[in-house]
């Protein structure tokens, strides 16, 4: 899509208007311009209101607390695109090498793709019923979920990591039928779980970061689950008496 001369221009004056805002002090040092224009996108369109604070910064992704016109909370998941072309090394390099010309734009939609994923995923998991935060938008690198809160807004619930659940055998039976039923019903593996990605609300546990999750027909994707399970199982084994991985493993796959 073509833009004309004077639509720039308008747009760039309008990001300076809005530089001013408090709102934007906190992410305009981080992000670029397109991840800032995708976010005023957002805005514009009435899928963010108010956005707060950062409250997780990984090397991939930052996590913002926000609301939307409803005055619900969100959690406003926004992928790197700079830290991204740091991944890669050495763009310096490349940059500005006529050869290379694509590559930025390559790194974007690579982002782009990643975020998407992470959202199709989230749609698939929560539409079996899933405990996952509830999806709703996603728009380049930036994606739009339910805010998982400890009950306090504005602050996530805490891992299962740093809060045990009280009831351990509960907890392990739930996650153990999540695995389940994300293979049989929604025919995917998460391929990133442990107790860093499973947080505990009031003891209703939600597995979040869905990024990596892949469909079963991926050639890997037996692997990943028993990974999975196995990673879920060294959690829970310090706690309680644990199903051996690879029974449940077989269970899952041989019935599917
Ligand atoms: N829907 C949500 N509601 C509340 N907090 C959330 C939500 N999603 C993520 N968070 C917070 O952000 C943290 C990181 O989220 P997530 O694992 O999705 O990001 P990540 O960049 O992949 O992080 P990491 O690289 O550490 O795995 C979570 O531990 C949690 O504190
Ligand atoms: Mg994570």
């Amino acid at each position: 899509m073509e833009e004309n001369f004077e639509e720039k221009i308008r747009k760039k004056e309008s990001l300076k208007r809005r530089k001013d805002s408090n709102m934007f002090k906190i992410v305009e040092e981080v992000f670029d311009y397109q991840t800032l224009q995708t976010l005023y996108r957002l805005i514009n369109i009435g899928y963010i209101k108010r956005l707060y604070g950062v409250v997780a910064a990984g090397k991939e992704a930052r996590i913002y607390w926000g609301v939307n016109s409803k005055n619900m909370d969100l959690a406003i998941k926004i992928f790197l695109v700079k830290t991204a072309e740091f991944r890669r090394g050495r763009l310096k390099y490349i940059e500005g090498d006529p050869r290379f010309k694509k590559i930025k734009k390559d790194i974007r939609q690579i982002v782009r793709l990643w975020c998407s994923k992470e959202f199709r995923n989230l749609k698939r998991a929560y539409s079996i019923g899933l405990n996952v935060p509830k999806p709703y938008v996603f728009e380049n690198n930036i994606l739009i979920m339910e805010f998982i809160d400890a009950g306090i807004r504005g602050v996530p619930a805490p891992t299962i990591k740093e809060d045990p659940p009280k009831d351990m055998e509960k907890a392990y039976r739930s996650i153990i039928d999540s695995i389940k039923k994300l293979w049989w019903k929604a025919r995917l593996v998460h391929a990133d779980l442990s107790e860093y990605n499973i947080l505990n609300k009031n003891e209703r546990l939600y597995i979040i970061d869905w990024g990596s999750a892949v469909d079963i027909s991926h050639p890997r994707s037996e692997e990943f689950l028993l990974r999975d399970i196995t990673n879920i199982t060294r959690f829970f084994k310090m706690y309680i008496k644990t199903i051996k991985p690879e029974v449940i493993y077989k269970e899952i796959v041989l019935s599917s």
